[in-house]
């Protein structure tokens, strides 16, 4: 997803033109002599891990959105200091004034701001010693932090307030761990001996809260509370609960707040949304305050604020198990150990390449593991022995590269993400395609979900998953049309199952969403309906097989051959592009350019004046059949004019590597026995619009998509999602090995003739553990089974991977490709 401001077009336009200059990309690889033969030494070399290499701040402004805080892998609690201005992820490095330091959040998003709920606040004092003399509501107590002072590392948040207040947190996976220092005497214009006060608001960053209470502990401070607050992309409400507790020094006084008025009598208030007006605009500022004797020593007070979605017992509970002393480094340390372990399953020789390359790549796989979040035992909405993971923000974003690469790096967790997804399907009545803070988020497209499962179950993910369930879930996405899919499952079933795609003003009265979106769906419900397919196949299942099978080929009812393309009137070239069509047959017409960045970019959102195909151009879904690529190839003329199409989407503004639908199309040059072609595309994109700095990102990360794209791209092995494919093209490293958590073998890629400047970047050819390997795509039987992919590199595009029998399977040419069943330990 990509955010729904103008701001994008800017941002797209200033980020490529600017990065252009200091790109190190080669365009053609040197034309020189190619003479080097490499030899292989693995003791030779020093491996780097990850961790070190991780810069949180990376895609923390021009529109990258990325959570900079502490937060554990696929943990609840994330803490960090907000800002105002673009807060989607709480934090950004735009220069804004820091408004609260609050626990909860989601990473990349598009959409309004999530979570931030509950907010604290730290002052040296208040004036004239007057409570109400202190700066309680949000807009009266921002300040700047100072420049230069922000420090994040994984686990680790810290800065320094213009007021003289350091800020660090960490956090555990429900509890957010504070450690606030205060100046010796307070800045001016305070006046006073040093008396902190430490509040917490009754708010959230969309502003979305409505009923809310509070109560404080006069004698420990303790404050708890909880408050009602709606999703930032999606429908309903959710509760949540805190629980703050302090140490460092004596508790002087307590008290609530109620706009900027504040009192130590009584220690309890409740607000709900304004009587008169009957809403919450403007949001009534409440909250409770603690007033402290100076701090000792060294002027330090640690606040804990444990977090739940059952109750402020659980929340106090949670904090109390988690972080029971108060232990600050012990906290960060564990947090600290939990990222290594993650990242310690990939190995990589750098080959001497630039630091920024390894920080792109290591951070993008970070980035990866921050949500979904993992709210076993938070879920109020039904009780289960399943696992519960939400923030799936959204699977739209994430089924094309993020659960992938968690398949290879993490499997236990991928695991426990498709058993969520199924339970969430058995309460709900249908797996979610967008769901944050335990409610439903608008659908964009397909229902993603069924490829996210195919691809998983193809991969070997197993462990206690019911997958006859899982499989009934996918059939419900597929048969049976929701009132609402405008937040879960399919429209316009009737239409689907009647006239093979679906029209442009669509006669559908058995639910209701935006008829918008009629191209970009047809092509997403028929890859959706070959991922059924593909596992009815395998399990037996023939009827189901024959029946998506046909459906998968629905794109062809929306394919007008004679559609030709122009810009600026000049004819592109090429013939046939998806066109909607109406329920009678009737073709209509929309621009194929429509919404590119060469026409009406954001012409193409959620929303009733949307066209006909979702943040993309006809240009961009005409190239997705991922399932049957070599039909789609012969039907845009064969495999030259093919990569002639591809090359011109490219280097024209057609293509916003941006955006997750532009991730598969770099690899699609695979299909046409032109690997290498993948591989310079993808040199194309990375460095010069994925980067080591805070506005190094192209785009919404979306939890971590954009990281996936960067990580598994530098990696060689680029996946077709939903299939058992990945896209072989050379590393960006000298080698990476990935160690299997399931089966504990390791799979090595090294790359023999490596040069740091990517010259060679052109596969000559390979062997597989020591034999010749002629598929220019390699199945996830590499990751379970291990062994050394050894890659022999050149400048120029060579015969390797490009005979018709190289090429990935494609159902026209008679695969679905094969299962990847890991065998026991
Ligand atoms: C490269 O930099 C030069 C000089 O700063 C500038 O004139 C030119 O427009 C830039 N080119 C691109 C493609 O950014
Ligand atoms: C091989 O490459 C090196 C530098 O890369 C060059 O100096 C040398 O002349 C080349 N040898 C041949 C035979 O081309
Ligand atoms: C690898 O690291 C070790 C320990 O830091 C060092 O002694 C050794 O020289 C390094 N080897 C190479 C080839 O850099
Ligand atoms: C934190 O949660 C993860 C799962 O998301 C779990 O594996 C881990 O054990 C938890 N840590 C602690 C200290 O409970
Ligand atoms: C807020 O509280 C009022 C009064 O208790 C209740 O009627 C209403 O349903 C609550 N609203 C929400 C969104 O929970
Ligand atoms: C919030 O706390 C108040 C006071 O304890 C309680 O009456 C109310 O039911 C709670 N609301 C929710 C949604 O749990
Ligand atoms: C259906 O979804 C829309 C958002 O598209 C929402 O406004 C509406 O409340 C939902 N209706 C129901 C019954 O959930
Ligand atoms: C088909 O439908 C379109 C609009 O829905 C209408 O304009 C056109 O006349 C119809 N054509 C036929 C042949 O019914
Ligand atoms: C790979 O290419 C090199 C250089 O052409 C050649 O020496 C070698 O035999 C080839 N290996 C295989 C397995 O084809």
């Amino acid at each position: 997803m990509k955010s729904f401001f103008l701001w994008a077009l800017a941002l797209f336009l200033g980020c490529s033109v600017a990065a252009d200059n200091t790109s190190k990309l080669k365009w053609h690889g040197k034309d020189q002599a190619y003479n080097r033969t490499g030899t292989y030494q693995p003791q030779q070399y020093n491996y780097t891990t990850g961790f070190d290499y991780v810069d949180p701040l990376i895609g923390t402004s021009a529109g990258g959105h990325v959570f900079p805080g502490a937060t554990m892998p696929f943990g609840m609690a994330k803490a960090v200091a907000d800002v105002n201005g673009e807060n989607q992820g709480g934090f950004s490095s735009e220069n804004g004034n820091v408004m609260g330091f609050s626990h909860m959040h989601d990473s990349g998003t598009g959409g309004s701001p999530s979570l931030g709920n509950f907010p604290i606040w730290p002052q040296s004092t208040c004036h004239n010693d007057d409570v109400s003399q202190c700066s309680l509501q949000q807009f009266d107590r921002a300040v700047p932090s100072m420049p230069g002072s922000v420090k994040a590392t994984p686990g680790y948040f810290a800065l320094e307030l213009q007021t003289g207040i350091k800020a660090e947190m960490t956090v555990t996976n429900h509890t957010a761990l504070y450690r606030f220092t205060f100046p010796e005497v307070p800045h001016p214009p305070l006046k006073g001996p040093l008396s902190p006060l430490i509040h917490v608001d009754l708010a959230d960053l969309p502003g979305s809260r409505s009923n809310a209470s509070v109560l404080v502990d006069e004698k420990t401070g303790r404050i708890i509370g909880n408050g009602t607050f709606n999703p930032s992309f999606g429908i309903g409400h959710y509760d949540l609960h805190f629980c703050a507790d302090f140490q460092g020094a004596g508790v002087r006084d307590t008290g609530v707040w109620i706009n900027d008025r504040a009192g130590s009598f009584p220690k309890h208030t409740q607000v709900t949304p304004d009587g008169v007006n009957g809403n919450n605009s403007p949001l009534l500022a409440a909250g409770a305050y603690v007033r402290f004797d100076a701090p000792k020593g060294n002027r330090q007070i640690l606040v804990r604020v444990g977090m739940s979605f059952i109750s402020a017992k659980q929340a106090c509970e949670n904090a109390e198990r988690e972080i029971p002393n108060f232990d600050f480094k012990k906290t960060l340390t564990a947090a600290e150990d939990a990222w290594k372990e993650k990242l310690d399953v990939v190995k990589i020789e750098p080959g001497g390449v630039d630091n920024d390359l390894l920080k792109t790549f290591w951070s993008g796989i970070y980035r990866t593991m921050i949500s979904p979040q993992d709210y076993t035992g938070e879920n109020p909405l039904w009780k289960s022995k399943e696992p519960y993971y939400d923030s799936f923000y959204c699977i739209w974003d994430s089924f094309r590269s993020i659960h992938q690469l968690l398949t290879i790096l993490d499997p236990q967790s991928q695991t426990l993400i498709v058993r969520a997804l199924i339970d969430i399907y058995r309460y709900e009545g249908k797996l979610p395609d967008c769901r944050m803070s335990l409610c439903k988020g608008f659908t964009q497209g397909g229902s993603n979900a069924d490829t996210l499962l195919v691809d998983s179950w193809l991969k070997g993910i197993v462990d206690k998953v019911d997958w006859e369930t899982g499989y009934k879930a996918m059939i419900s996405d597929a048969e049976e049309e929701p009132l609402n899919w405008s937040v879960e499952g399919r429209g316009g079933l009737t239409s689907w199952k009647s006239i093979g795609y679906i029209p442009i003003h669509d006669f559908d009265p058995y639910g209701v969403g935006p008829f918008t979106r009629s191209i970009s769906r047809t092509v997403e419900y028929a890859y959706n309906d070959f991922n059924i397919a593909t596992m009815a196949k395998f399990t037996g299942r023939n009827d189901d097989y024959e029946k998506y099978i046909k459906r998968s080929q629905n794109w062809k009812n929306l394919f007008k051959a004679d559609q030709r393309s122009e810009i600026a009137r000049t004819d592109t070239g090429f013939a046939g592009f998806l066109q909607p069509k109406t329920a009678n047959g009737t073709w209509e017409y929309q621009d194929p350019l429509v919404c590119s960045h060469e026409a009406n970019f954001d012409g193409c959102y959620l929303n009733p004046t949307g066209k006909e195909t979702y943040e993309g151009s006809p240009w961009l879904y005409t190239f997705y059949v991922p399932g049957d690529m070599a039909t789609l190839i012969q039907t845009l003329g064969g495999p030259d004019t093919f990569v002639k199409r591809l090359d011109f989407f490219h280097t024209s503004k057609i293509a916003y590597i941006g955006d997750e639908q532009f991730f598969l199309p770099v690899f699609l040059y695979h299909y046409a026995g032109r690997p290498g072609l993948s591989a310079f595309r993808a040199h194309y994109y990375i460095p010069r619009l994925f980067f080591a700095a805070v506005n190094g990102l192209p785009g919404n990360d979306d939890s971590g998509a954009m990281g996936s794209f960067a990580a598994l791209t530098m990696m060689g092995i680029f996946p077709n999602a939903g299939q058992n494919v990945y896209f072989i093209t050379p590393p960006f490293f000298k080698s990476v090995s990935i160690k299997s958590k399931v089966t504990g073998k390791t799979a090595t890629i090294r790359n023999i003739n490596f040069d740091t400047e990517y010259d060679n970047i052109y596969i000559r050819n390979a062997t597989l553990n020591g034999r010749p390997w002629t598929n220019n795509w390699i199945s996830h039987d590499f990751f379970l089974e291990g062994g050394v992919l050894e890659l022999t590199l050149g400048p120029k595009e060579s015969q390797w991977g490009t005979r018709p029998q190289d090429l990935p399977p494609s159902l026209s040419t008679g695969s679905l490709g094969h299962r990847s069943v890991p065998k026991k330990m």
